[in-house]
């Protein structure tokens, strides 16, 4: 079942997840791709989210079409070192994409077989919500994921969905780089998302507030990390160093756990289903 391509010359995959919509997966995506390109990295951006690829248009890449070259699909190369795939490239404009299960995995092992990424330091794949098709297609496909990175609001709601990005990331073997809190303040609160964290050994990776300005560089498609005066790029850029450190270390405490209990405000939380199954 997995993928045996140029994947291979990846060296880091880094897959950022959420148990729910509209919590800043995408936004954290594009960010951590940008800064790690600006870092020296080559780096590239797989946008897995085949419903709803929002990858282009915070990257102003809208109008771009992919171009093929021999059997291989050449991705959009933004700058040097930070070229971007998605599903937006081939679809038409606001019409809606109905994509069954099969066809789901058959799709995203051509944006991993096919796509000519060349070497690269990292990937980092912006996932959909939840733990559906694509989810379970990219874990079974790349090999070797370096880990997840699961994005969450500190309100309570979205909390309970981080339990499902935890068990998904441990059912599948794949390590838990940490948990990041968006969106931080006095509306969602703040603080709740390291609690979680601490309280199930995980890391922490770092808090970004609800900013103004983070909603309106992603709506001109420009990366707010790109200028680095603002507070949340030096936020952003910690995150970012973290991340760059834990992939690195072969043996994280968080490994692999094995325990299908979640604790949220020191209760224990069971994981009720196991829906989907392993390769
Ligand atoms: N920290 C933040 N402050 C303000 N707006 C944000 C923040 N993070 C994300 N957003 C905005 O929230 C919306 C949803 O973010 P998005 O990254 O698309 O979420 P997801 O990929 O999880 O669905 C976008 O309009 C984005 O610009
Ligand atoms: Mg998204």
């Amino acid at each position: 079942m997995q993928s045996n391509s140029n994947i291979q010359r990846v060296k880091n995959k880094l897959l950022v997840m959420s148990g729910k919509g509209g919590v800043g997966k995408t936004t954290m995506a594009v960010n951590l791709a940008y800064a790690l390109s600006k870092k020296g990295f080559k780096t590239g951006l797989l946008d897995a989210d085949i419903h709803g690829p929002n990858v282009p248009k915070m990257l102003n890449l809208e109008k771009e079409k992919l171009a093929v070259k021999g059997n291989k699909i050449i991705p959009v190369n933004i700058r040097e070192n930070f070229k971007v795939m998605s599903m937006a490239f081939l679809a038409e404009k606001e019409k809606a994409v109905i994509w069954r299960g099969p066809l789901k995995h058959k799709l995203i092992r051509q944006f991993i077989e096919d796509v000519d990424w060349g070497e690269l330091d990292y990937l980092v794949i912006d996932l959909p919500p939840g733990t559906g098709d694509e989810s379970i297609s990219i874990s079974q496909l790349l090999n070797k994921i370096t880990g997840s990175v699961i994005v969450s609001t500190p309100q309570q709601v979205a909390l309970l969905d981080v339990v499902k990005s935890i068990n998904f990331s441990r059912e599948m073997n794949i390590p838990i780089i940490g948990l990041i809190e968006n969106m931080a303040g006095d509306i969602f609160g703040k603080g709740r998302v390291e609690t979680i964290a601490r309280e199930n050994g995980l890391n922490f990776l770092g808090s970004l507030e609800l900013d103004k300005k983070i909603t309106e560089s992603g709506d001109k498609g420009k990366p707010f990390i790109v200028n680095n005066t603002y507070d949340i790029s030096k936020s952003f850029n910690k995150i970012t160093d973290r991340i760059i450190l834990l992939s690195k270390q072969k043996k994280r405490k968080n490994k692999f756990k094995k325990t299908n209990s979640i604790k949220i405000n020191n209760l224990a939380l069971k994981d009720e289903v196991c829906w989907y199954k392993k390769a």
